[in-house]
């Protein structure tokens, strides 16, 4: 059955001519901080509708500030709207498989060897960039840092172990990160390498959901990948070697399990700082966060 304009959408058409054209809308997420949506044409073409508040107001800028720069692969964008806590976009529809629906070695490999694609293609662009666009999306280790700070701030959230976890976590990491923002070149990070944001078009893997990008030099993107590559039975060393391929670093383990604190601290940071406000369930990821925290320290 055909769907009409979703009521959260009816104030934003107006903004753009292409939708009224739509004759069908179909919700593929419906969060309180974002919303997409599957839209049809009268000619039967279809868009991706997407809208973020808030944290999530800033991917439309990610695009433009840094994957248009960069030259990424990445879905067109046909139209967008912001405002101040909000923007909306309309994209190109790369269909409907992703490869949490289809979670197959070759995808995994292919979304390895295409991050390490991205990651070369931003470093060899990065000198392009404005240095007022470097400085927005630049994370500094003091800011890691200063996240982990922000993350204590309300004790009352962790058990004692957690909290001797996240102390250790300050203690330790400043070293790593030396080394890390020492020896490696600063880079984009998508932050939300995950199977559900991983679009299969003609085997070939095209990421999406890019609001949480900035520019580091941390492989926390490959380590949220073999994780999910090894719930699904797959195992970890055929991703880092289809990584390897173009990424031929001597520290690719090392460089996993920072990345992957990184990428578990912005995590944890947001939830803090957002998340238990206005999505209250993801004050539960927060125990299994500072544990995966822990296992990343172990392995190092
Ligand atoms: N350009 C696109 N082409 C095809 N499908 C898309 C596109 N963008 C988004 N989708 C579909 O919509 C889903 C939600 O999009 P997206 O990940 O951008 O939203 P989100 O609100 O950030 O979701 P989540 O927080 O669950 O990751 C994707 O998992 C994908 O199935
Ligand atoms: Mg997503």
């Amino acid at each position: 059955m055909k769907q009409g304009i979703p009521k959260k959408w009816l104030t934003y058409t107006n903004n753009f001519s292409m939708l009224e054209e739509a004759v069908d809308w179909e919700p593929l997420r419906e969060w309180s901080l974002s919303d997409v949506q599957r839209v049809t044409f009268k000619s039967g073409d279809t868009a991706i509708a997407k809208m973020g508040h808030d944290s999530m107001a800033g991917e439309m800028r990610v695009y433009q500030s840094l994957l248009e720069p960069f030259n990424l692969p990445r879905p067109r964008l046909y139209d967008t709207y912001e405002n101040a806590t909000s923007n909306i976009f309309l994209m190109e529809d790369l269909g409907k498989d992703t490869i949490e629906m289809n979670p197959l070695q070759i995808h995994f490999v292919n979304a390895a060897r295409r991050l390490a694609e991205i990651r070369k293609m931003a470093t060899c662009r990065m000198s392009s960039l404005n240095s007022s666009i470097y400085q927005n999306y630049f994370k500094s280790q003091e800011d890691v840092l200063e996240d982990i700070n922000f993350i204590m701030e309300n004790q009352n959230l962790y058990t004692p172990d957690e909290l001797g976890i996240l102390k250790d976590c300050l203690e330790e990491l400043p070293k790593h990160l030396d080394r890390l923002y020492r020896e490696h070149e600063v880079t984009i990070t998508h932050n939300d390498y995950n199977a559900k944001n991983l679009m299969i078009t003609n085997q070939s893997i095209i990421p999406i959901d890019w609001s949480n990008a900035y520019l580091s030099p941390h492989l926390g993107d490959l380590y949220c990948l073999i994780n999910e590559a090894e719930d699904n039975g797959i195992d970890k060393s055929v991703v880092i070697e289809a990584y390897s391929e173009l990424d031929k670093s001597y520290d690719i383990e090392w460089q996993i399990q920072v990345g992957g604190i990184c990428w578990l601290l912005h995590g944890l940071c947001w939830v803090c700082k957002e998340g238990i406000h206005k999505v209250p369930v993801t004050r539960s990821w927060m125990p299994p966060m500072i544990s995966s925290i822990n296992e990343c320290f172990k392995q190092i």
